[in-house]
């Protein structure tokens, strides 16, 4: 007998996206409208290719494809020109490495996120969230988006760095930090390569941030290795960490490397889903007032802590709704190995795909009414009918985020701490744009603190 899945297998949608223009193909629509134009594309296949000046893109739409490209890392590598780039200013660390070396370092990064280690994070978090909390005045407006890049760059830097960084410096980081993002993303859409090489303050500006980084990250290493031991940190961790298999360590240059990614993968995506989620609960009172509800009971009038996190289930699913509507991470790319077959198309080796998780969340065959900011289609028995390969916030296989349980843990302690004290309205006829660039991000979301 013939099953549903074989009938879909069979009859994949294969097409080319509409609007191609001679030379130039769909670029002009990707830099102009990116999320408007992806989201036009399910209508009209599952997968479609694009064309972005000399090269085809190929984008899956339907999550069984999805899956197929991301649970086989063995021939859809994170690579091609974006990779090349971020090596360029990443170094060779998780998010650059390719397959081979990949692996290694996973293994010996990944004792770093072990829930032992999440917990001694959260307490730095549960820390800094109460101390922004405590930061703001009734009724004067605050930058959203700015506070929360402020949260998390302290989260991330003390959670890596348990040593005292000094505000000056924890500022440094998160100017430079910007600076090195918007940079990195403008080098990364670039197909020429010509911008980088332009004598521009812009350019000025991404080198001196960039060497900043660098220095301040020797800095702190040099300053551990002074005092060594285990001081629960994220850095003892990857001290510490040795290969099972052959008892390698990691070099400090790698170290250096994972430092630069891990404050690079975890400040700013964490920072715009937070910001997004503000915004979100801004224009929905009932949602906000079902958030209030649930911390008050679970954490009454004290700062929320790690233990209080499991019952915070409500929260968690606010956050897992903003996360679908506005993904931090909007695409993920991957370039093939070798050649494959994909719903029947050949892709040759070095295939770049194009995965969008902004895309695959706002689609109505997955999401009923996908528009609508809906925290209870997050319950346990609604939540069954979302499809593997149709929620990818943190990505999936083995390039799956490594600081999920982390970043969702500094989220829930923010919301909660923020929720328990505060309550942000949105300032009237403040317009909000979502911006797709390395991070899919609101930009400045001004909002009035008031008291609860
Ligand atoms: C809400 C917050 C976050 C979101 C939405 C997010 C999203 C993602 C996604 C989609 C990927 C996979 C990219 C790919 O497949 O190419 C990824 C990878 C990664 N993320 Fe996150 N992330 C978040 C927070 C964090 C935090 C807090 C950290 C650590 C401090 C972190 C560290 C990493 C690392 C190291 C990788 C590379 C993993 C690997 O290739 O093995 N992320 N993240």
């Amino acid at each position: 007998m013939r099953t549903a899945q074989h009938t879909v297998t069979r009859d994949w949608r294969v097409a080319t996206a509409p609007g191609g223009l001679p030379l130039v193909g769909h670029a002009p629509q990707l830099a102009r409208r990116p999320l408007a134009f992806l989201a036009s594309l399910p209508a009209h296949g599952d997968l479609l290719e694009l064309r972005l000046g000399p090269r085809r893109v190929h984008l899956p739409l339907h999550p069984e494809l999805v899956q197929q490209v991301l649970l086989n890392g063995r021939v859809y590598d994170s690579g091609g020109p974006v990779k090349d780039k971020a090596r360029q200013i990443l170094g060779n660390g998780l998010i650059t490495a390719g397959r081979a070396d990949h692996r290694r370092q996973r293994r010996l990064v990944q004792p770093a996120f072990h829930p032992a280690r999440i917990e001694g994070y959260a307490e730095v978090a549960r820390h800094e969230c109460a101390a922004v909390a405590g930061s703001w005045s009734t009724g004067r407006a605050v930058d959203v988006g700015r506070e929360m890049q402020t949260l998390t760059t302290r989260i991330t830097a003390r959670a890596l760095f348990t040593t005292d960084m000094a505000p000056h410096a924890v500022a440094e980081v998160q100017h430079c930090l910007r600076t090195v993002v918007r940079g990195a993303y403008h080098r990364a859409i670039d197909p020429t390569g010509l911008v980088a090489r332009l004598p521009l303050a812009a350019n000025r500006a991404f080198a001196t941030a960039l060497t900043r980084l660098h220095r301040r990250i020797d800095r702190l290493i040099a300053d551990y290795r002074a005092t060594g031991g285990d001081r629960g940190d994220l850095l003892s961790a990857l001290f510490a960490a040795r290969d099972e298999e052959t008892g390698e360590r990691l070099s400090e240059r790698e170290i250096h490397d994972q430092v630069l990614t891990l404050l690079l993968a975890g400040i700013e995506t964490t920072a715009a889903a937070l910001t997004w989620t503000w915004f979100l609960l801004g224009r929905d009172p009932a949602a906000e007032a079902a958030l209030h509800a649930e911390v008050d009971a679970v954490v009454g009038g004290r700062t929320p802590a790690f233990a209080d996190v499991p019952r915070l289930v409500h929260t968690q699913r606010v956050f897992t709704e903003a996360l679908r509507l506005f993904p931090p991470a909007w695409i993920i790319t991957r370039t093939t190995t070798e050649g494959t077959e994909l719903a029947g198309r050949w892709l040759p080796p070095g295939s770049d795909v194009l995965i969008s998780p902004y895309v695959l969340h706002r689609d109505a065959r997955t999401f009923p009414r996908p528009e609508t900011f809906d925290p209870d289609r997050w319950l346990p028995e609604r939540a069954g009918e979302v499809t593997r390969g149709s929620y990818l916030p943190f990505g999936a296989g083995s390039r799956k985020c490594l600081g999920d349980v982390f970043g969702m843990t500094e989220a829930v302690l923010a919301l909660a701490t923020v929720a328990g004290r505060w309550r942000l309205r949105p300032v009237p006829g403040a317009r909000v744009r979502p911006r797709p660039q390395m991070s899919l991000t609101p930009g400045p979301l001004a909002m009035v603190p008031e008291p609860r």
